[in-house]
């Protein structure tokens, strides 16, 4: 059978193996809609708690204003995949793969999730993209991490529906056009900047995730407590939600804590007093800081006069991977006023000196 491989203008100069069509055609995606494709971090609990319906995707007002127009609009054409493609960005945890689930069931199509990481071979691309259906989504989770072949292969089925694939070598390589059912690509990325040019252009609405405010996310713990299956005095809704760094999913986990800690306390009812002292326990201040974040203000102050230090050196300081840092503890941090990140590296704020108690 003669070599088939993805094919061309967008050809880089280390050329992807050749591909075989049977490997294409054996190439199923890996799995829909299980949690290992969800996302590798994610376990059993945040499943049971993603919401299913838009109703229980509170907040987000002006994304999901826009979504709806964009879907509605769509269908009125009889063509939903005209909405276009989306990016969504933002911090982890406030609601990137959620949108994606909810889109899929608006629109009554089945969603097809994947880390970017997982498609680095153009054969694992084409072979998610031969599988898709007419309207059907594909989300791809960190899409900042596709490699630049992969990135390229997407051009034309993002703008044409269509997949070039050339087979042969040398001066006797053919193009095949093999047209695709049209699709919805969802992106999501922590880390819009990191994305070409080409590929963000491709996309036609791209949405920033917001911050959520304390009143949707009382009404997001209150949700999930009636999940686990336990009561939360409104003080103590309160108390988690100002504490949950303005991200749905640290206030589900909160909300695991605080379970668990009333079991320990004999009761099913989670009062402020008992919310209050598992949070001593546990560390988590009035703002929601942890200890990771007061050590790394700390060791921008002790260590490096309050900056600005590198990241790759703050996170060897205190002995955290710098992704994580970058991704996950300083959007906070830098909301809340603590941080700012400068062109010659971190840099401690007066408010975090007054906040931890400096001079
Ligand atoms: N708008 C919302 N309303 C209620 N719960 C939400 C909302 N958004 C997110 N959640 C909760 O937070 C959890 C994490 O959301 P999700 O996995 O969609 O975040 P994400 O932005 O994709 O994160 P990551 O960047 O880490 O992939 C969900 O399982 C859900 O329980
Ligand atoms: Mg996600």
């Amino acid at each position: 059978m003669s070599p088939i491989e993805p094919s061309n203008s967008y050809k880089q100069k280390t050329e992807p193996k050749p591909i075989k069509a049977i490997e294409i055609k054996e190439n199923k995606p890996k799995s829909r809609l299980t949690a290992e494709n969800i996302n590798q971090a994610e376990n059993q609990a945040e499943i049971t708690l993603r919401p299913s319906s838009l109703d229980e995707y509170i907040g987000q007002e002006r994304l999901k204003k826009i979504l709806m127009i964009g879907i509605s609009a769509a269908l009125k054409r009889g063509d939903s995949s005209s909405m276009g493609h989306i990016l969504l960005y933002g911090p982890p945890g406030l609601g990137k793969t959620t949108c994606a689930f909810l889109l899929s069931k608006l629109i009554g199509s089945q969603a097809h999730i994947f880390s970017a990481p997982s498609l680095d071979k153009p054969k694992d691309i084409v072979g998610v993209l031969m599988s898709l259906q007419k309207d059907d989504i594909l989300f791809i989770d960190e899409i900042h991490r596709l490699n630049k072949i992969t990135e390229e292969l997407l051009y034309p089925p993002m703008e044409d529906y269509c997949l070039d694939l050339s087979s042969g070598n040398g001066a006797s390589t053919r193009i095949t056009r093999l047209p695709l059912p049209k699709f919805i690509l969802v992106g999501a990325t922590t880390k819009l900047g990191n994305i070409s040019a080409p590929l963000r252009d491709r996309f036609t609405h791209i949405q920033k995730m917001e911050f959520y405010q304390e009143a949707d996310l009382i009404t997001i713990a209150n949700r999930t407590a009636r999940i686990l299956n336990f009561d939360l005095s409104p003080e103590a809704s309160k108390m988690i939600a100002t504490r949950s760094r303005g991200t749905p999913r640290i206030t589900n986990r909160l909300c695991r804590l605080v379970r668990d800690f009333s079991a320990h306390k004999n009761t099913n009812l989670a009062s402020a007093e008992v919310v209050e002292e598992a949070f001593t326990l546990f560390q988590i201040d009035e703002c929601g800081l942890e200890n990771t974040d007061r050590e790394i203000l700390k060791t921008l102050i002790e260590n490096y006069n309050g900056g600005p230090a590198g990241l790759e050196t703050l996170a060897a300081t205190i002995g955290e991977d710098a992704r994580t840092l970058e991704d996950f503890y300083e959007p906070f941090l830098m909301q809340l006023g603590f941080l700012e990140r400068t062109s010659k590296g971190r840099k401690a704020t007066p408010k975090a000196y007054q906040y931890l108690g400096y001079s």
